[in-house]
């Protein structure tokens, strides 16, 4: 069995949901405090082994190129100024991994992104992880690695999935799996259900942004129909890639920070500001006043 060393970051999608901003920034690039969203869900990608990392963008997305290159004029400025820290803390993205890039030529869906990865992945497991999209466990142990892991242990597809509250089940794909007996948090899929109504959903465990897939799923999103909006989704082939072969869930338990949501994403920095040391007295100070005013 070949282990995990690539990851596959789709990237290229319009971000509707954040406009005006995403108009020119893409969401993928928005900070969280002084950090862009794309080099967490990068950073994970590296934590679970990957070293070959491939990013799919679209036009107006070269910000993202820009921030994983170097930068020799700002580096010089930074060691003559003897601002270490600053320098080190703009060498990082460059040094985590190798990156590549390809721009998906329309926006036809997660689905088709992910079919621009095929000559990348060639042969090999891959994880897939959603650009827009931070994921947390709560030990700290990286979402990609916990799926590298089960993936390692019982050789098929997993797909991580988190518990959802019964009124929000309708926005995700949910699995319909049997807990594997000598495995905790490891379900063997028996399929999925995209967006069901909560009283016919097989369970409330949700599809969470992070993927361990196999090749062979190639072959499935090349012959998929296009679903709403035309658009290829990626949970079709998975249904299907779970109907011919043995496929597992992973349930995280950690929190799910979607950036591209006008809301998760100020939830997302004041929760991630709080960590900081360098921030968090100040910021709690100041929340503390506010909340007594409201
Ligand atoms: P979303 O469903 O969040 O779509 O995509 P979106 O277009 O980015 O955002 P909204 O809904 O218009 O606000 C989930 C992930 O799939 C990528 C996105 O970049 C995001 O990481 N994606 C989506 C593509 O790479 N290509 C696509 O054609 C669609």
């Amino acid at each position: 069995m070949k282990p995990v060393r690539k990851a596959v970051i789709p990237a290229a999608g319009f971000g509707t949901r954040l406009l005006p901003v995403s108009k020119t920034i893409p969401k993928e690039m928005l900070p969280i405090i002084d950090t862009p969203v794309i080099q967490h869900v990068i950073e994970e990608a590296v934590e679970a082994g990957c070293e070959d990392i491939l990013v799919i963008l679209s036009r107006g997305k070269e910000s993202l190129e820009d921030y994983f290159d170097r930068s020799f004029e700002l580096e010089e400025q930074l060691k003559v100024k003897g601002k270490t820290e600053a320098l080190e803390s703009i060498l990082r993205p460059t040094r985590l991994a190798h990156i590549h890039f390809i721009r998906q030529q329309e926006m036809r869906g997660l689905g088709d992104a992910v079919l621009m990865a095929r000559q990348f992945v060639g042969d090999e497991p891959f994880l897939l992880l959603l650009g827009d999209t931070i994921v947390r466990s709560n030990d700290g142990t990286a979402v990609s690695k916990l799926l590298a892991d089960t993936y390692a242990r019982n050789e098929g597809p997993v797909i991580a999935v988190e518990p959802v509250a019964r009124e929000a089940i309708s926005r995700y794909g949910i699995v319909d799996g049997t807990e594997v007996s000598d495995q905790a948090d490891v379900y063997r899929l028996k399929t999925l259900v995209e967006k069901p109504a909560p009283e016919e959903a097989p369970s409330n465990l949700a599809v969470c942004s992070r993927y361990l897939l196999t090749p062979d799923i190639f072959d499935l999103l090349a012959t998929a129909k296009p679903g709403k909006n035309g658009e290829i989704q990626i949970t079709d082939a998975l249904r299907r890639l779970a109907a011919q072969r043995a496929m597992f869930a992973r349930r995280i338990h950690g929190r799910r920070y979607d950036a591209g949501n006008k809301l998760e994403f100020v939830k997302t920095n004041i929760l991630f500001a709080l960590e900081r040391p360098d921030l968090r007295d100040k910021l709690t100070a100041f929340l503390k006043e506010l909340v007594s005013t409201l």
